[in-house]
């Protein structure tokens, strides 16, 4: 098959696009063709060495994907040939290729009428964001919800979902375009935290009250503003570094300002409660279907040029998601 290849840690540049020999099927794994992949933060680390998970090299990064099954090992019950999947790959990569190789208990069937694209779109981003703010942060109708981050892939989806929820919604990103972006998406209050203070405008929006629910996938200088910008019994969801520095937290302000830090982490939630995030796609599918989930795809490319898609994302260039087309 062909894929896009990793054979020396490096920038996107580096990557190569050719012939890859095809993963070996586990009894509880599927084989994709793979129609799109989605583009994630984690694999601009991953082919510079900077992520949690090193594999041998050479690998093929990628690790969310949308496609079609073609093999069955002999133990999967659930799906059967020509199933259209949603789906993690089970090593955490291997997805930028025409085939993948995925673990069946974390794959989630694409409904009627989604196209792969959407899928792909849908999936990590949509996933997270769910997770993030029904089980992790108990998000309840009327709360104030602030979301750092808030044009990206994660961001925009907890944007979206929390403002189904009926949360009060208020979206922080660097640009005033990428707020716009946020606002047409459900956005209740915007900040430019590239040139607005962060802690001034939290307290004039929440008069001074502090929010009750943060989503922080960016990490840095945002999240210590935020560890002292939030309200009494409010959680602060921790979900990602994008911005590259991790975050030291000063464990007063937990106690002082009685808030609850509580770590994300989708990947690994869907591997211990496969069912509970299957009922979150379920709900999700449904809100779709009403129009209250919109996802935005910015930019496709094709599979060869998967280097420009992950470019876009350290630029911090996109907005919604980008995806990779494999025709
Ligand atoms: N815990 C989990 O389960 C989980 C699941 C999925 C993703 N994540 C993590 O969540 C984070 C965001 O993922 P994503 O897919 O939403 O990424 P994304 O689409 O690239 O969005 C990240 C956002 O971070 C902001 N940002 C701030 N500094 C940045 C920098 N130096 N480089 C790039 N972006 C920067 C950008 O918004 P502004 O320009 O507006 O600042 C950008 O829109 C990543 O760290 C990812 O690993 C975690």
């Amino acid at each position: 098959m062909r894929a896009i290849i990793c054979k020396e840690y490096g920038s996107p540049d580096r990557l190569v696009f050719g012939e890859f020999p095809c993963a070996p099927l586990g009894p509880n794994e599927i084989r994709l063709r793979v129609h799109a992949a989605g583009v994630n933060f984690p694999d601009t680390l991953i082919i510079q060495g900077k992520y949690q998970l090193t594999p041998p090299m050479p690998f093929v990064p990628g690790f969310e994907v949308a496609g079609k099954v073609i093999e069955i090992g002999q133990k999967v019950v659930r799906f059967k040939i020509g199933d259209r999947l949603m789906a993690l790959t089970s090593s955490g990569y291997g997805g930028f290729a025409e085939e993948a190789v995925i673990d069946s208990e974390r794959a989630v069937p694409i409904p009627h009428g989604m196209d792969y694209v959407t899928s792909a779109a849908i999936y990590t981003a949509y996933g997270t964001a769910y997770h993030a703010l029904v089980q992790r942060g108990k998000l309840k109708e009327g709360e104030t919800l602030l979301v750092v981050g808030a044009s990206g892939g994660v961001g925009l989806a907890a944007v979206e979902i929390g403002k189904a929820l009926g949360g009060k919604v208020i979206a922080v990103a660097s640009t005033d375009e990428k707020l716009q972006i946020a606002k047409d998406h459900g956005a209740d209050a915007v900040i430019n935290y590239a040139r607005e203070n962060l802690k001034t405008r939290i307290k004039e929006l929440t008069n001074g009250a502090g929010v009750d629910v943060c989503l922080d996938p960016v990490g840095g200088d945002a999240f210590d503003v935020m560890s002292r910008s939030m309200n009494w019994n409010g959680r602060l969801l921790v979900v990602g570094f994008a911005s590259g520095r991790i975050p030291q937290l000063p464990i007063n302000l937990v106690l002082l300002k009685g808030y609850q830090l509580v770590g994300v982490y989708w990947g690994s939630f869907v591997t211990h409660e496969p069912v509970c995030n299957y009922e979150n796609f379920q709900h999700m599918f449904e809100m779709h279907a009403e129009g209250k989930l919109n996802p935005v795809v910015c930019q496709t490319y094709p599979l060869e040029q998967a280097a420009f898609a992950l470019n876009d994302l350290l630029g911090r260039r996109v907005t919604g998601k980008v995806i990779l087309t494999v025709p």
